[in-house]
């Protein structure tokens, strides 16, 4: 028969019983494959220029542009709920066509990075978005050559400017998001030659043009018009996800990233098996802002649901998760 089993007849059937194995909480916790932590966990921040008090971002409720007080304030109750590390994003008042703000010591991210490695020292990882998408006035990750077009190469000499100050300023880690070619070894190149030996490279190596990216353009007062396509990778694309990461391998990434997280569970699989070094995913602001709504309408149960999000994106083999719900995830876990 197609059955390996006795027949039902002799009340033997089935010999498999995969349920065994999940017959109380003991069982399950000990056969459990995938291991969900509050040091895996990497909370994404922004803090607003001239800010006098939090403002809340509509389609991130929960979420908020920081003061410089409130965000030092919320980094240490996230490090003090066990989180892995936090990464910071600058929201500006003012911008301009190559995003000066980005690069000038006194410009929000900077200023906030300090203010962060004054308060906590090492005891967390201090991140930094390395791009100019928060402080260009045409909204772009880059500069803009006369016809209008992302300039690949002028902006790798913004970049290396603006990383040598987040360095300067405190940060241990960069992440370059604006995904311009050679952008990590740029980086490396200046951090060295400015004697920042120690500060790493977080890459996001791996990063789609995801219409989920949606709500954080208003988390960063967004000024883009039209979209990312020209730097940014097709959704439908997995094979050139290995040779970007290759690439930054190769020019000195210390952890490479796959971005958004839901929709690319496949490819963090790939980075995963093929990456020598640890894999980060970012679970962005639009699959927030869908299990909250969802959760807001009384549709999801919305811990269950941020549970199984994160575990999904570990089982895929990521290391560490970038979410926005990571204080808040910490403090169930612990
Ligand atoms: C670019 C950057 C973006 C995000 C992180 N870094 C936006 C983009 O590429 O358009 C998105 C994060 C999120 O959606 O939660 N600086």
């Amino acid at each position: 028969s197609a059955f390996r089993g006795r027949s039902t007849v002799d009340g033997v059937f089935p010999e498999h019983r995969p349920r065994r194995l999940r017959s109380t909480a003991a069982l399950r916790r000990l056969v459990s494959e995938t291991t969900l932590r509050p040091r895996q966990l990497i909370l994404p921040m922004f803090v607003a220029e001239g800010a006098t008090a939090p403002r809340p971002i509509s389609s991130m409720p929960g979420v908020v542009q920081h003061t410089r007080d409130t965000l030092r304030k919320a980094a240490v109750e996230a490090v003090q709920a066990g989180v892995g590390g936090l990464m910071i994003f600058g929201v500006p008042a003012n911008r301009d066509a190559t995003g000066s703000g980005a690069v000038d010591e006194n410009g929000i991210l900077n200023v906030a990075l300090r203010d962060l490695r004054a308060e906590l020292g090492d005891s967390t990882v201090l991140m930094a978005d390395t791009c100019l998408d928060e402080f260009t006035d045409h909204g772009h990750c880059g500069v803009l050559d006369d016809r209008g077009a992302v300039d690949n190469d002028a902006t790798l000499a913004v970049y290396a400017d603006m990383a040598v100050a987040q360095a300067e300023a405190g940060a241990h880690l960069l992440g370059p998001s604006g995904m311009m070619d050679g952008q990590v070894g740029v980086i490396r190149r200046a951090l060295d030659e400015a004697g920042h030996t120690e500060t790493g490279i977080l890459a996001y190596s791996v990063k789609y043009a995801s219409a989920f990216y949606g709500p954080f353009r208003e988390a960063v007062d967004s000024q883009l018009k039209g979209d990312r396509k020209t730097y940014q990778q097709d959704p439908g694309n997995a094979r050139e996800a290995l040779r970007e990461l290759e690439l930054d391998v190769e020019e000195g990434a210390d952890a490479i990233m796959v971005k958004p997280a839901l929709s690319y569970l496949d490819v963090i699989r790939l980075a995963a098996d093929a990456s020598p070094v640890p894999v980060a995913a970012y679970n962005i602001s639009g699959e927030y802002a869908m299990v909250e709504a969802a959760a807001a309408n009384g549709w999801l149960d919305r811990e269950r649901t941020i549970l199984e999000v994160l575990t999904s994106i570990r089982r895929a083999g990521a290391d560490m998760i970038l979410t926005y719900w990571a204080t808040e995830a910490a403090a169930w876990l612990d």
